[in-house]
Order: C-alpha cells, then structure tokens, then sequence
C-alpha cells in the first residue's frame, strides 16, 4: 500500500477504541505494513500521543495485543475540534511534516455527531485538508468515511449529500454501513451469482416469501436509550441494515464486481420497494415497545423505565412490515422484515420459502376424509414445515441450510423432513473477520463497493419515511410485548394469503 494517513476524529469515543484501531491492527497483524501507515487520532481532550496509545493499548482485544505493539510506534495524537481552523491548521501542520507530507493519501474518518458530518468536510476543506479532486488524482488522494445515521429523513438525507457534494466528488465519500462489512452478507451475492441453480428458481413464479429477521437480545446498554429514543426501530435498522440485505438478496445480477454495476443494481432494487401509502402501511407493519420481561432468565425493565427514555416516548423498539417489490421478478412476493431490541435471542437471518408443488400428494393420515385432508394441507397442518427453505444465517451462526422432504422409512407414504447444511466455521475453521476491518482496508483501497452511494441512501429513505409518516398519524397502534418475548401476536397476521409463520433461528 502506498504511504497512507489516516485522521480519525472523534477518536476518545467508543467507536474508536472498539472498532477502528482493533480493525487497524488487525490488519497490520494480517501482513499491512505499518511502516506507510500513520494515523492520528483527533478529539477536544488534551493528552499525548503516549496516554493515547496507552488508552488504546488497554481496550485492545488479547489476540490483537502484538499486532497493536507493531501499530503503536505509527499512531499519534492532536487534540482539536473539527469546527476551529485554527485547529485544523495545526492539524495540516503536522500531517505535512510526517513522511511523505502532502503527498501521501489520506483517509478522513469521522466519527462525530451526524448534525457535524456537514460542517467537518466544509472546514476540512476550507483548511485545504479534503480538497475535491479529479479521479484520475491517483497520489495523493483524499476521502472521507461518514458513520450513520446519514440523515434521519430522506430531506435531511438529500440536504446532507448536497452539503457533502458542494465540496467532494461521490468517489471520494465512503458512507458506511457496517453490514455490508459482514462477511456472510458479502456472501449474499457470492452464493446468488457464482451457483446457477438457484438463480432460475429466485423469483416469482417459485417463491412465497422472503422473510429477514435482525432479532437482538440487547436493549439500551451503554445508557444509549437518550439517543435511541430520536431514532427508533425503523430508522436504526431497517432503513440501513436490513434494507442492504434485502437489496443483496433480490437484487438483478451486476454485470460485474465493478462497484458502479453492484451500486446501481442495488439502487434500482431499492427504488422499486413500494413506498406504501398511510393506509396501506396500517395494513403491512406492526410496531411495538418492549415492557418488563426477562431474556435469558434475567430480569430486564421495559424501555420506558430504561436510562434517558422520556415517560412520553412513541418509539418503537420492535417493527414488522410486509413489503413489496415492484418489478417483475418480486411482483406479489411477500417481503417479511421483522426487527426489535430484547427478544429471546440474537439472530440474523435470510429465509427464501419456496412454493409447495401445485398437488399436494403425501402425508394423509389414515382414515382422514377429502375434505379434512384438504383443509389440513391449506392450514399447513401436514407438514412440520414448508419443505423447501433456504436458510442463509448471517449472525451469531454462519450458516446455509436448504430444508426439504425425504420418504419417512415405513409402510406409509409419509414424508419427514431433512435438510442440506453448510457451515461456514466447519469448513473454514476461522470466525469471520470484523465487519470494520474490510471496510477500513476498502476505503484506504479506494474501493467504494461496500458503501452507500447518494442515489442510495436516498432510496431508502423514501421507503423509510412512508412507515414514520403513517405512523405519525398514530392510527398503526404501538404495542408492547414483554421483554424476551417474540414481540405483539399482531405480526402474525402480516403473513395473510400465505402460509409461514416468523422464523424463531432454529
Ligand atoms: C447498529 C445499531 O447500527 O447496529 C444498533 O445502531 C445495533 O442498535 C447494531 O445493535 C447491530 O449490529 P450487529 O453487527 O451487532 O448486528
């Protein structure tokens, strides 16, 4: 890699010590040569570079503690505030006399409040640090990451990437949304378009419903409930997250890896989600609170009893929604997006149910009429489960598993069902790499593929914004469901005119 500096601003937070410097150690653990490499760390708080390695060295993982050490001689420390030019001058200062000066690449990270990413880039710019540039300025490149939430509405979206455009160019913005980081969601295209026998079948004519659930265990640790109360269910996970997976898994394939071919499938994914209007988002989401409860034995309190919660809050912890696809491969199917804080277990996971065979012809107890057989294939009561599933878990267990039905052994033709599974940690051994280290080595790469574009975001706002519309108007009633629990029995009914029912991570 060429000399590199990488500037982390809001580096005394949480981000930075958990995430960041463990990916960049990482890294220098798996081969990246620090010698290139400098990175300063920028924060209001006076201390030396020394107290912050120190600082650093002290969070830092077990197994990373020798990649650390090769790191430590390489990170340095300025104190300041992104909205002082008298700051950023002294930054520029002493980025020009390390090695290399101006003409080395720099990676601008900011990991500060959203309503600063705007400011940040204008005064970095002004300072002569981020400066736009051409594409074809290869040397001394300058790009920025930006952490979410990139806007709380598509408006604030739009104006944040009119801010960020009035001094950049897009290739030299790296907006980050660390799912993509993950390597089982990166697999999502991998397993679409590198086997062709799934591909014929992924459509329409041969799907029910798709079905993604992000299920979490964890409620406002970290007296996060203040900051969490302003964002809510929808806008925390849904609008970023999980509509990244749900782009990868229905997406028209790219005609390359080219991250332009890849962004721009996912884009026109993205704009054909129906935006629903107020009366069909009463019919196609549910939301919902968690109260007092308990997960995994422990008692938990409820959110409105939770640290910085107002008594009057109207934000949901737990979103169902049924969503649309409106292209002719998704025309009709059922999209299913479940995700909430304080249910029993943390899972993420991507079911594709496929169609039953058009007649039904096995497992019809003995001495069961026409018409009860009939009625027990259409309530789904003959089987244990649809027979044909695709399972792709994403998190905790990285797994693929393809369910069908084989002849249970016997007089009767009775079928049971089996499946296909594939393990990522038995084939592979190692646990995936953290989500931070790819993107990190991406953005000092200057690949953009694992990053939102503007178009992008902006999608997702728009089908974002059409649920906390109608919700506003309060007539989608908010429920509550105990803590540990699966969240309201409403959600349930989301599944009308197909058979299913939510996945539980078995
Ligand atoms: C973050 C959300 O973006 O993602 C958190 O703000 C959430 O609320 C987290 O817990 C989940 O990430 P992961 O990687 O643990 O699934």
């Amino acid at each position: 890699m060429s000399p590199t500096q990488v500037v982390i601003f809001g580096a005394s937070g949480d981000l930075t010590s958990r995430k960041l410097i463990p990916a960049l150690a990482s890294l220098v653990g798996k081969g990246l040569p620090p010698e290139g490499l400098r990175v300063i760390g920028v924060s209001r708080r006076p201390k030396t570079d020394e107290a912050w390695r120190q600082e650093l060295r002290e969070a830092i993982p077990k197994e990373l503690a020798d990649a650390f050490e090769k790191l430590a001689p390489h990170l340095g420390y300025e104190a300041g505030d992104v909205q002082s030019d008298d700051d950023l001058a002294r930054l520029k200062a002493r980025l020009d006399a390390l090695p290399g000066g101006e003409s080395t690449g720099r990676l601008f990270y900011l990991s500060l409040k959203p309503e600063l990413f705007a400011p940040a880039v204008a005064r970095l710019c002004t300072a002569g640090l981020l400066p736009r540039q051409r594409e074809d300025e290869r040397e001394a490149w300058r790009r920025v990451v930006v952490e979410k939430p990139f806007g709380h509405d598509l408006q604030s979206a739009q104006q944040l990437n009119a801010e960020l455009h009035a001094h950049l160019r897009e290739f030299q913005i790296f907006r980050i949304d660390h799912y993509l980081g993950k390597e089982t969601v990166q697999n999502l295209l991998g397993f679409r378009f590198h086997n062709a026998i799934f591909e014929p079948v992924w459509n329409r004519q041969h799907v029910e419903l798709v079905q993604i659930t992000v299920a979490e265990e964890l409620g406002m640790e970290g007296g996060r409930g203040g900051y969490y109360d302003t964002t809510g269910a929808l806008r925390d996970m849904v609008q970023n997250h999980m509509l990244q997976v749900l782009a990868l898994v229905t997406m028209e394939p790219p005609s390359s890896l080219d991250a332009e071919a890849v962004r721009a499938q996912k884009v026109a994914l993205l704009r054909s989600l129906r935006a629903p209007t107020g009366r069909e988002v009463i019919e196609s989401s549910v939301r919902a609170r968690y109260a007092p409860g308990s997960v995994r034995g422990k008692d938990v309190p409820g959110y409105l009893q939770e640290d910085g919660v107002p008594d009057d809050s109207s934000t949901e912890t737990y979103v169902a929604i049924r969503a649309e696809i409106e292209n002719w491969r998704w025309a009709g199917v059922p999209i299913l997006l479940r995700h909430g804080k304080r249910l029993p277990k943390r899972f993420t996971e991507v079911q594709v149910q496929f169609r039953t065979p058009p007649l039904q012809l096995f497992n019809r107890p003995e001495g069961m009429d026409d018409d009860e057989y009939r009625r027990a294939l259409r309530e789904g009561r003959l089987c244990e489960r649809r027979p044909n599933v695709l399972t792709l878990s994403l998190q905790p267990h990285e797994s693929i598993t393809l369910s069908f039905g084989v002849k249970r052994p016997g007089n009767a033709m009775n079928m049971a069902p089996a499946e296909l599974r594939f393990d990522y940690r038995d084939a592979f051994g190692e646990t995936s790499a953290p989500a931070y280290e790819r993107l990190l080595l991406d953005a000092l790469r200057g690949d953009p593929t694992l990053f939102i574009r503007s178009d992008e975001i902006e999608a997702c706002w728009r089908f974002a914004d059409a649920y906390t519309r109608a919700w506003k108007s309060g007539e989608v009633p908010m429920h509550e469901h105990a803590a540990g629990s699966w969240g309201p029995s409403e959600a349930d009914t989301l599944f009308y005119g197909c058979e299913g029912s939510w996945s539980t991570g078995e």
